[in-house]
């Protein structure tokens, strides 16, 4: 199989490019190649609409696996176009093209097409409604994929994290180790993931068929077990921090409203994905707390 691995330097790109590679031939391509663990990662900006098209026709994939994403939720805000772009007109290009091809799709979404309004975990079915222009952008791109015709799958996923790459753990850390103390929003709820897991996931819905054999979209929801807020997910990173070594010790952390944090994009209170339409097909939800351990323990003092 030849399989195109996008946005090949990110979190979950480079979580996946070992395991595809066990299960076929992979092209790696991102923007930024600099980051990415592929023995050859091509640079190739894949909003640009000639770029794309001569990469796919060039390589020619059975399977294109789409990690590349705008990923910046505050700067989409300002940046809406960039974010469309990337988000919506991208991944349909690469759909159109995998339809006149006999190619698979498989895409990420995100938590963010939802309001947050739930009074119970998102299920595939729940209408979305987003907040943000980042969530707009990727329920867009979910859009785009559905209508194009191609076999795909889209997993939507929350809070991804990894040892390397942009996010909350790292961010923790490295905050934790220049303020005594610091204040985190405890009001907002949802399902950290770790990219790997993620990764995994997904080599499920390769080896498990549950791409589709016709035309048409299979939507699941991953994310890791156990909701939590930002304020619970920060303790746990500072807790694994110190009994790993990475922090002297755990900072002051007092617990604040969202109203307390102003930030440019409004966010979810509750974003808690129902992941039951995933188990039934056989793949289960990763422990939190034995995930952030997994994954801190890759991370070097420096990072
Ligand atoms: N991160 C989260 O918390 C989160 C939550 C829910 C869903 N998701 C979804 O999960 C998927 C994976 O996210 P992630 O956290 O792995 O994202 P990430 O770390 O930001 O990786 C995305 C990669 O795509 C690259 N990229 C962006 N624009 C590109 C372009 N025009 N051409 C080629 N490459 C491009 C990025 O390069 P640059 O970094 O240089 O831009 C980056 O290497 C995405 O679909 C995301 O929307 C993520």
């Amino acid at each position: 199989m030849n399989i195109l691995l996008a946005g090949a330097a990110g979190q979950l790109g480079n979580e996946l490019y070992p395991l595809l590679s066990a299960a076929g031939q992979v092209t790696a391509a991102d923007v930024n190649p600099a980051s990415s663990n592929a023995s050859r990662c091509l640079k190739v900006d894949l909003g640009n609409a000639g770029q794309l098209e001569n990469l796919l026709n060039r390589y020619t994939p059975d399977l294109i696996v789409n990690a590349a994403a705008y990923t910046a939720v505050d700067r989409a805000e300002a940046d809406r176009e960039l974010a469309f772009l990337v988000n919506e007109k991208m991944p349909g290009r690469m759909a159109r093209w995998a339809a006149r091809n006999d190619c698979s799709l498989i895409h990420y979404s995100t938590d963010y097409i939802f309001d947050g309004r739930s009074d119970r975990p998102y299920r595939e079915s729940d209408t979305p409604a987003p907040l943000n222009v980042y969530g707009e952008s990727k329920l867009a791109g979910e859009r785009a994929i559905e209508d194009s015709g191609c076999r795909s799958v889209i997993l939507r996923t929350s809070w991804v994290y990894s040892a390397h790459g942009n996010n909350f753990v790292l961010s923790m850390l490295k905050l934790a180790r220049t303020h005594p103390q610091l204040r985190i929003v405890d009001d907002q709820m949802g399902c950290p993931t770790w990219a790997r897991n993620l990764a995994l996931a997904t080599q499920h819905v390769i080896q498990h068929g549950l791409l589709p054999a016709e035309p048409g979209c299979n939507v699941y929801h991953y994310s890791d077990r156990d909701a939590v807020s930002w304020f619970e997910f920060a303790s746990l990173v500072f807790d694994t921090g110190v009994q790993l070594g990475l922090l002297d010790r755990a900072p002051r952390h007092v617990p604040i409203d969202t109203d307390g944090y102003p930030q440019a994009a409004i966010r979810p209170k509750y974003s808690v994905l129902d992941t039951s339409a995933i188990q039934a097909k056989g793949f289960h939800p990763l422990p939190l707390k034995a995930s952030i351990e997994a994954c801190m323990k890759g991370i070097t003092i420096d990072e």
